[in-house]
């Protein structure tokens, strides 16, 4: 029996119900911790976290749900955590990377894993030439902490699209600029990594009229095999992301499957509706063995 600790703000979200469940079902002792209520002690030869007035003991597994407004001290409370010797699903390091799409885009590509054409301009005077050199408009203009497709814009024109970057760079927002891939047709493919295996894959369908085939933008999602080539792709990309748990985001191009961005704290309604598949249920178990791992080469 494993002691596991889902850090989460919201008990009652769908994916950390899931995975408390999961726990449950296997005879796990489980928790949720708000990591907002984890205060971090720093003392030395000691660190640890006191959680609602008492020490944090005995805590196996640590399984961060962390949200994207939070990302700064949600990967402080990880580091605590592995600072204490506990194996924790998503490390703190990860989290940070893939957390920032430029950092990850950069890591991604120097590895050889081919991502759309991006590139982030230095200065508002050389967005022009830069779209140029990207063959044109349509571009799509990222703000680099956009979530659910909330700041993802597609310029048509290039007198739109540098407004658009001149408008963010006014209120010191970084964007990133991309080649607009028009031929995934409004899709893209989630698939769902845990631990060395693809354990699930949907496609999402931008609604008509839209390009972002988030979810929460009304796209709609169905079961989707993936060739061994994007299934290739997908593991090495949260390879070298540092993740274990991870959704890899894939759109279909001529030039053949491109990441997009790799998440390190995925949702789970979607894909868990959409193909059946108990992914709480396999991360769980896949921590169950990892620990075992874990606990054996610890040196102390
Ligand atoms: N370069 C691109 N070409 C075509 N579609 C894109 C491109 N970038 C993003 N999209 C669409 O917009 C959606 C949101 O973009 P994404 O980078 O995933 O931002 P977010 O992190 O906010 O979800 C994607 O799921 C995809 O459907
Ligand atoms: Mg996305």
């Amino acid at each position: 029996m494993l002691n596991i600790a889902i850090l989460s703000r919201g008990a009652g979200l769908y994916s950390t119900q899931s995975l408390f469940r999961a726990s449950r079902m296997r005879g796990h002792y489980v928790r949720v911790i708000d990591h907002k209520r984890c205060n971090i002690v720093i003392e030395k030869d000691l660190p640890h976290i006191i959680y609602e007035g008492e020490r944090l003991v005995g805590v196996d597994a640590v399984i961060p749900r962390i949200g994207a407004s939070i990302t700064d001290y949600g990967a402080a409370v990880i580091r605590q955590f592995e600072l204490m010797g506990v194996y924790t699903a998503t490390r703190s390091e990860a989290l940070i990377i893939a957390r920032d799409k430029l950092k990850c885009l950069q890591k991604l590509s120097a590895f050889g894993i081919s991502v759309p054409k991006t590139f982030i301009a230095g200065s508002v005077e050389d967005v022009p030439a830069l779209i140029d050199n990207l063959s044109g408009v349509p571009v799509v203009i990222k703000l680099l902490e956009s979530t659910h497709g909330v700041g993802v814009i597609l310029a048509h024109s290039r007198s739109t699209a540098i407004s658009i970057v001149e408008a963010f760079s006014k209120f010191n927002k970084p964007v990133i600029i991309q080649e607009y891939i028009e031929e995934a047709g409004g899709a893209d493919v989630r698939a769902f990594v845990v631990g060395k295996k693809v354990v699930a894959a949907i496609k999402r369908q931008a609604e008509s009229g839209e390009f972002r085939s988030n979810l929460h933008r009304g796209a709609t999602s169905t079961i989707e095999l993936l060739t061994a080539k994007e299934t290739e792709i997908v593991l090495m990309s949260a390879k070298l992301m540092g993740l274990e748990i991870a959704g890899v985001d894939l759109l279909r191009s001529n030039k053949g499957p491109l990441v997009m961005e790799v998440n390190a704290s995925p949702g789970l309604e979607g894909i868990e509706n959409t193909t059946g598949v108990d992914i709480a249920g396999d991360i769980i178990e896949y921590l169950d063995k990892r620990i075992r791992n874990f606990n054996k080469n610890k040196k102390w």
